[in-house]
């Protein structure tokens, strides 16, 4: 764990908490209880239990879309806590909401919305929830569509919404496919359609112009789950079709990005953003004890939520003034750094006969397993190969993958099973990029031993 400028981090923090407190400053004197001996034990003892994690925050851990927040973000969460606001209502946070308005108004303008409804809420799941409930306001019991390779909770939340749900077939690069979209249109009785901008288990990007067209000619809305692509509307090596489908969000009628991914940010922090603000109209509702404090729109108003934590918005909104959300700035080369580690790790995964490859990156995961004759071999080498890198430091994760999506690239494999473990690396960080060699050599370390365990 790099803890190289932690006294300057304290430093900042200490000045920070100083120009918070002075604003108080009026206030009677008031000492809060402070048993610092004990509070250190405990601390400690926390720290010890926390040593029992993967190194989430080392270029070495590529296994999920998992980063440590911008220190920026730390610690204006750190401050934040120093008060503590709830973005329910004004009353419990004024500036706290001033700032989740402000942040989110630049996610809403990042995706070409210069109006919009939008807040911050816990996660990608949450956001996706308020967007399938607000569709299912509009188009009471009709179906949800969305890729077989949508993020599960898609099903989940529509049967918790009682609105019933259809997957719907991919094609060969893992996008939901237009022709199997159509004909579920045809047969009628569609609400919404989700289109996936950058899938969990491969970032597949589903084709937003394409769906935008037939859902419009079928009075369809389309909801855009870019809880994990989002961001990549700023990059500028993404791929033309990609950042096709990104622009093409402007056009959707809600959208999801999840600043706890590629955001910066400490988890807690997923954002769901409505084209049309007169949706509002679904969240009416009666609070006798709240809201007494301005006629401004308090958060709480437009939010499924009650209490949510102001610390975690005043966490984004540091960090968007620090990294505005502007294509070739500072936070956009990130972006186009990580999609460079993906782009070089896949060009060497793809000239190496022992590895068989997937898909070609869309954004920065990458997947492949080792190359054998079997599915359930390539499946049971997959899993050792994983705890082989384990050994090396390497940090990856498994994802299950249908063999139907495989058998199209892997000519040379029969298929046993229905589905089949592949090694799966995600690139979030920028460091990814600097990293590549090191991670590359003990890849190729943990893969000698994989083999040599494996093969007679
Ligand atoms: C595309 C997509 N949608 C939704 C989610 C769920 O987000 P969360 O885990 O923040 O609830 C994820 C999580 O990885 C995701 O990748």
């Amino acid at each position: 764990m790099d803890i190289t400028h932690l006294e300057q981090e304290l430093e900042l923090l200490r000045k920070a908490t100083r120009t918070l407190a002075a604003g108080f400053a009026t206030l009677p004197p008031y000492v809060e209880a402070f048993d610092g001996a004990r509070i250190g034990a405990v601390l400690d003892e926390t720290a010890r239990r926390l040593r029992d994690s993967y190194p989430f925050h080392h270029p070495l851990y590529a296994g999920q879309m998992l980063q440590p927040p911008h220190p920026v973000a730390r610690l204006a969460c750190a401050l934040a806590q120093r008060i503590n606001p709830n973005n329910h209502a004004l009353e419990g946070g004024p500036a706290s909401s001033a700032l989740e308005k402000e942040a989110v108004a630049a996610l809403a303008r990042m995706i070409g919305w210069d109006t919009h409804l939008g807040h911050l809420c816990g996660g990608g799941t949450l956001a996706n929830l308020e967007a399938l409930w607000v569709a299912s306001r509009l188009h009471p019991g009709r179906r949800v569509l969305a890729s077989s390779q949508a993020h599960y909770t898609h099903q989940r939340l529509s049967a918790l919404l009682g609105v019933p749900f259809t997957a719907v077939e991919v094609d060969a690069e893992a996008r939901l496919d237009p022709a199997a979209l159509e004909r579920e249109l045809a047969v009628g009785d569609v609400g919404t359609v989700v289109v996936t901008l950058g899938t969990t288990a491969l970032g597949a990007v589903d084709p937003l112009p394409e769906v935008l067209a037939l859902a419009r000619r079928h009075g369809v809305r389309v909801h855009v789950d870019a809880a994990y692509g989002g961001y990549f509307r700023l990059a500028a090596a993404a791929a033309p079709r990609v950042a096709a489908a990104l622009a093409a969000i402007a056009g959707a009628d809600s959208c999801v990005i999840d600043p706890h991914k590629h955001g910066l940010q400490p988890y807690g922090c997923g954002c769901v953003l409505f084209r049309d603000p007169a949706v509002a109209r679904f969240y009416r509702h009666d609070s006798p004890y709240t809201y007494f404090s301005s006629d401004e729109l308090h958060l709480g108003e437009i939010s499924l939520e009650c209490s949510r934590p102001g610390a975690v918005a005043v966490a984004l909104w540091a960090t968007q003034r620090l990294l505005p959300l502007e294509p070739a700035g500072e936070f956009a080369a990130g972006l186009d750094a990580s999609l460079a580690a993906a782009r070089a790790l896949y060009a060497r995964l793809r000239a190496e006969p022992r590895f068989l490859t997937v898909l070609e990156p869309q954004f920065d995961v990458v997947a492949w397993a080792p190359a054998a004759t079997q599915a359930s071999e390539v499946a049971r080498r997959s899993r050792q190969l994983f705890a082989a890198a384990a050994r090396q430091g390497l940090h990856l994760s498994v994802a299950e993958l249908p063999a139907s999506l495989l058998a199209r690239r892997w000519t040379g494999v029969s298929f046993d099973t229905q589905r089949v473990a592949c090694l799966r690396a995600c690139l979030i960080k920028p460091a990814h990029l600097e990293w590549l060699d090191v991670l590359w050599e003990r890849l190729l370390e943990a893969s000698w031993e994989e083999r040599s365990s494996s093969e007679p």
